[in-house]
């Protein structure tokens, strides 16, 4: 279990331990070529690759992107059906390397409406590299912040029966959140321009840095990333307190 952010104040690092990215743009980066969006989301599946390698050397811990919205569906079928491809053809052939360099792989999100098959790939995936001691990859897909908090509430009160009608704890709470293996982002990115959180981690950003660019996702590359990662390294995460006590404390 990881400490919260508004019941401790986190201990600071220079590097971000955890960083969670809305990979957003890619339609808008094919629209400009005149390509269709399923192009920019290939070139957004080749920048994830650049991306993970980036924080794997920079000694990322935790990597969290947002790959597909539970409000993703209301998208035409057909860009639907090629997402959806386009994540089962993802797994199939990057699992492999990401094992191969010491990464775990989670998927958060509800898995209920996807293939079947999409969903015991995903399950292998997962059991393949959960010993994994290097970045921990956590691939949001159908996932909701608000989906996230309900079945945390139902599934708590199901295992937990007696915890109905007394005072919860955040600790109780956060742990059937889909994300409890992990601490809270240090870093929230988000490319293409917009500057909404559009139903993401809503607990886990409480005391997040956000960072917005207007580059696209799929422009989104390595040096991109160290431009976040030193503006985070300007930010002055207070945490409720006065700049003085921060400069106060020993
Ligand atoms: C983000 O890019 C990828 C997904 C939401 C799956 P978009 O597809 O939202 O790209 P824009 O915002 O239309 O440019
Ligand atoms: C957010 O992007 C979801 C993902 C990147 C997966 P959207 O492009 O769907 O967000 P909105 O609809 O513009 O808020
Ligand atoms: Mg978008």
């Amino acid at each position: 279990m990881f400490g919260s952010s508004t019941q401790h104040i986190p201990a600071s690092t220079d590097v971000p331990q955890h960083i969670a990215i809305i990979m957003d743009g890619n339609g808008r980066w094919a629209k400009k070529r005149f390509m269709p969006r399923i192009a920019g989301h290939k070139r957004g599946v080749e920048m994830v690759r650049e991306v993970i390698k980036a924080c794997v050397s920079r000694n990322v811990k935790y990597l969290t992107l947002f790959a597909f919205s539970s409000e993703n569906w209301r998208r035409p079928e057909e860009e639907v059906n090629l997402l959806m491809d386009l994540f089962h053809f993802a797994l199939k052939h990057e699992v492999g390397k990401l094992h191969k360099n010491q990464v775990r792989l989670k998927v958060i999100g509800d898995l209920s409406r996807f293939d079947p098959k999409l969903v015991q790939m995903i399950h292998a995936s997962e059991k393949m590299t959960a010993d994994n001691p290097g970045l921990t990859l956590t691939i949001a897909a159908n996932y909701g912040g608000r989906w996230d908090m309900l079945q945390a509430v139902s599934k708590m009160l199901q295992h937990r029966p007696e915890l109905a009608g007394q005072e919860i704890t955040e600790a109780q709470f956060t742990s059937y959140l889909s994300m409890h293996y992990a601490p809270e982002p240090d870093l929230f990115i988000r490319t293409g321009g917009e500057q909404r959180i559009s139903n993401f981690l809503l607990w886990q950003l409480a005391y997040s840095e956000f960072y917005f660019t207007p580059t696209l996702w799929p422009d989104f590359d390595a040096a991109a990333l160290d431009m976040a990662i030193a503006s985070f390294q300007q930010r002055e995460r207070r945490f409720g307190r006065t700049s003085e006590q921060l400069h106060h404390a020993t």
